[in-house]
């Protein structure tokens, strides 16, 4: 269904790409079968082998479902273009858990006004400042090349990759072997005060006092 949006209407449109793909996602929830559920459960019995298994089934069972959504996404068009066609990069990730499963990672979702926002940025190619804050493994502890391989450093290219109109400027603030409670104190020297989006990690650091 091809829509020729006025010129002053186009920001918004593609306000809505954004706000489409996160409703994709939030639908995902519901058309997710209990697959990967029932599938762990299957491999409990089988042991190891089983165990693989169960992996090769949930990434297969993710990957189709992935394909499902695209499918479905192909049929919209903002701008004469496919809303696919514009997401594509973001979407073609090669996601290992089916939908159904990144839902249930998000904790709280909230309203999630200023992260459609940074999407909106993303899309309509505005600057974006990225931050991190954790510990040593967002510092990139045992990554083969720190600034290069670390997760934080794979996410930032990822994003370049994904929305190569965006100006996307990174800075990592994670300090090896501290806990929240002291980055708490030092916030406004690891990140900057205009940062739109912020990545958390203290899993390790905070979880460890036990
Ligand atoms: C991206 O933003 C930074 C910070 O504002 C600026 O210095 C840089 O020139 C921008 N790069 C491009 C390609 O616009």
């Amino acid at each position: 269904m091809p829509w020729h949006a006025p010129a002053p209407q186009r920001r918004a449109a593609r306000a809505l790409l954004a706000l489409a793909f996160l409703a994709l996602l939030a639908a995902a929830k519901e058309s997710g079968p209990a697959g990967a559920g029932g599938a762990r459960r299957k491999g409990a019995e089988g042991g190891d082998e089983g165990g693989e298994a169960v992996k090769e089934h949930t990434r297969d069972l993710g990957r189709t479902q992935w394909r499902q959504h695209l499918h479905r996404l192909a049929q919209v068009s903002v701008d004469d273009r496919g809303i696919a066609d514009l997401l594509g990069p973001v979407l073609r990730h090669k996601y290992e858990l089916p939908p159904a499963q990144v839902q249930k990672s998000l904790v709280y979702l909230g309203p999630n006004a200023r992260l459609r926002r940074v999407v909106h940025d993303l899309i309509v190619g505005k600057h974006v400042r990225v931050g991190a804050i954790g510990g040593s493994i967002t510092h990139g502890a045992k990554a083969s090349k720190i600034g290069e391989t670390d997760w934080f450093s794979l996410v930032s290219k990822y994003l370049r990759d994904a929305f190569p109109r965006a100006n996307i400027t990174t800075r990592n603030g994670a300090l090896p072997a501290t806990p929240s409670a002291l980055m708490n104190m030092c916030l406004e020297t690891y990140v900057d005060v205009d940062v739109d989006l912020l990545f958390v990690e203290y899993v390790a650091n905070d979880g460890s006092n036990a």
